[in-house]
């Protein structure tokens, strides 16, 4: 058992739900503490520690460090692609105060943070970088509130790590697709939600276009890219923005002909909305071949092998 205190602020939604599950199997149930405005649900939540932290709220923060001095944070808390565009003020606010708390508290020698890990997304990307085979390097002109507060972000952790030797990780997700918890508002929460309308029976409608392929990794990988950045010894992570990370890539009528091989009465109609704008501003397939170099990175679910996954694990449930 590796000895570690661990905070993973923002811990009730989607990944975090995952990422407290997986470390605490790692580092031991009250080495991990889960922090976030509300507390989630499931048997994660009452298994080890849970605080009420906003991250905004500085006094309470210095509360946190206090009592329990972690080595290292996970901070996931932010406004997704969607819900900032609804309220853009405040989502600048959460995504860049709330990383500046943390980002500070790392450099200052007292706390004993390590190592800290914040996620980037394909949102950082713009409509001038390429969207096959995006490089790690090119064209960065986010469109959305969101890709600003990413992209600003990932300047500000190579900063914090060039000026005050912070040790910071980060991986640009794709969309993230799981069956442990919902999705939280994000530009490509609709495939998640398809596979719970194919398992009720129902026909699922769809926010984007036909033909709007998008890239995506299963919760699986997603963790284990998480945990590999964060493990993989100093000298591996050259990139001190954040890493270029692929899965697969795909658009609503293909998951939903993969759907259609276990439930072939299965259909999808579709209702583009305001997400169909962010999501053509964004990638299609993302080149990861830097995270592969550096520190070995392979996905290992492709779309049909997530799909079964996800039936058979949403079945259960
Ligand atoms: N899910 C994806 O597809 C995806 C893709 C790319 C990047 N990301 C990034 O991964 C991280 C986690 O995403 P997620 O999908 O779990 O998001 P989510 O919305 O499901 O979870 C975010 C959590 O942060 C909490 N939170 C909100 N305001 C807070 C505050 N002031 N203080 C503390 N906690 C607060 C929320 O209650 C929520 O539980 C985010 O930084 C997100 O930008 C996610």
């Amino acid at each position: 058992m590796i000895k570690e205190t661990v905070l993973v602020i923002g811990a009730s939604g989607q990944l975090g739900t995952e990422l407290v599950e997986t470390l605490r199997g790692i580092y031991g149930e009250s080495n991990v503490i889960a922090s976030d405005i509300r507390k989630g649900e499931g048997a994660v939540f009452e298994n080890g520690p849970f605080e009420v932290l906003d991250i905004l709220d500085t006094v309470r923060w210095r509360e946190i460090l206090t009592k329990y001095k972690p080595t290292h944070i996970y901070h996931l808390a932010a406004l997704l692609s969607a819900t900032a565009e609804v309220n853009p003020e405040y989502a600048w606010k959460l995504n860049m105060d709330g990383l500046f708390h943390v980002l500070d508290a790392a450099k200052e020698e007292g706390t004993g943070i390590k190592r800290v890990y914040w996620p980037s997304s394909i949102a950082a990307f713009g409509p001038n970088t390429p969207r096959r085979n995006t490089p790690q390097y090119g064209p960065m002109d986010p469109t959305t509130v969101y890709g600003i507060t990413k992209y600003t972000g990932e300047l500000y952790i190579q900063y914090y790590k060039n000026r005050y030797g912070v040790d910071t990780r980060s991986l640009r997700y794709p969309g993230l697709i799981g069956y442990k918890s919902a999705p939280g508002g994000g530009t490509t929460d609709y495939a998640v939600q398809i596979y719970h309308d194919a398992l009720a029976g129902v026909e699922h409608e769809c926010f984007l276009k036909e033909g709007t392929v998008l890239p995506m990794l299963y919760m699986p990988d997603a963790i284990r890219a998480t945990l590999e950045v964060m493990h993989a010894q100093e000298e591996k992570i050259n990139m001190r923005m954040s890493y270029n990370l692929a899965g697969m890539s795909f658009g609503p009528e293909e998951i939903t002909q993969s759907i259609q091989k276990h439930l072939p009465d299965f259909k999808t109609i579709y209702k583009p909305d305001y997400r169909q704008a962010i999501a053509e501003s964004w990638p299609a397939v993302i080149d990861d071949s830097l995270a592969n170099d550096h520190w070995g990175w392979k996905p290992e679910f492709d779309l049909d092998s997530m799909t079964t996954d996800m039936l058979l694990n949403l079945k259960k449930l």
